[in-house]
């Protein structure tokens, strides 16, 4: 596997780091593990060199990209409770893809009460991964719509969060909460921490009120909204049986240019200052 890393990072640009992005938000079904996995792979079309860490202890993406989460070897549970395993021994790599994985297991809902007492817990992700922003361009870090453990590991580990909102009524309350651990986390360990930006998603175009709850993401949010919408698209619905990224199976679609408008946006904006 190192070996693959090391020949797929040559294509990296090996005089930046690359950029670790958590995709976070306290609540199921807002597109995190889509925008994983199709902004990962669209950024891969580009030439970039892309990792997505399964932090869901539910490994819905880890099963999305056609891995069995209880067939793998190594998990990010094992990578986060085991000292004597490193990041590297997890990587996996999609056959035909330039994308690598880090899968997630069951037990990972476990790593709550065993990381609880120890020293550092919350900087146990990033000591993990931040050696590897010199092999990848971007590091996704897929997370569970909680607000626990897991999620502090990642705002720890991150340089920036994207957070993804479902166009529908009622749903963008929630992002207060995470706000509010984003700027815990500022403040205890990662004043670093950016806002990558607001992603609309689940935007259904037959209702009025998709457009109502888009502008009142603006009109909270601002300038951290990206342009790119995501719209409602029964073929994302397809993504698991097809276990590769919507840019793969139907490069054409609407969804998957969607995708490589957010991957734009990404390229050429930077980071909301937030
Ligand atoms: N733009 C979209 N249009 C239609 N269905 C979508 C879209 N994005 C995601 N889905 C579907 O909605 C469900 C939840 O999406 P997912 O990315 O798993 O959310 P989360 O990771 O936030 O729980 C999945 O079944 C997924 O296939
Ligand atoms: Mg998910």
């Amino acid at each position: 596997m190192t070996d693959s890393i090391a020949s797929a990072s040559a294509r990296a640009n090996m005089s930046e780091m690359g950029k670790i992005i958590a995709v976070a938000q306290h609540k199921g079904g807002t597109g995190k593990t889509t925008t994983c996995i199709n902004l990962g792979a669209s950024l891969c079309d580009m030439g970039k060199t892309v990792l997505v860490v399964d932090l869901d202890p539910q490994a819905s993406l880890t099963v999305s990209l056609g891995i069995n989460p209880l067939q793998v070897e190594k998990s990010i549970h094992q990578v986060l409770v085991d000292p004597n395993v490193d990041m590297k021994d997890a990587i996996l790599r999609r056959p035909t893809l330039n994308f690598f994985v880090v899968p997630s297991h069951l037990d990972l809902a476990m790593a709550e009460s065993e990381l609880v007492g120890k020293i550092g817990r919350e900087k146990t992700l990033h000591k993990k991964l931040a050696p590897l922003k010199e092999d990848f361009d971007y590091i996704f870090i897929d997370c569970p719509p909680t607000l626990g453990i897991l999620v502090v590991n990642a705002l720890a580990a991150a340089d920036s969060v994207l957070i993804p909102i479902q166009c529908e009524p009622l749903t963008f309350y929630g992002v207060k909460h995470l706000l509010q651990i984003i700027n815990l986390v500022r403040e205890e360990v990662n004043p670093a921490l950016k806002i990558e930006g607001v992603l609309r998603t689940m935007y259904d175009r037959r209702t009025k009120l998709s457009e109502e709850v888009s502008d009142s993401i603006r009109q909270t949010f601002g300038d951290l909204v990206f342009s790119t919408i995501i719209y409602r698209h029964v073929k994302f619905a397809e993504g698991p049986v097809h276990e590769i990224p919507i840019n793969f199976y139907a490069s054409r679609s609407a969804g998957a240019d969607e995708y490589r408008s957010l991957a734009k946006e990404l390229l050429t904006h930077e980071t909301r200052k937030a």
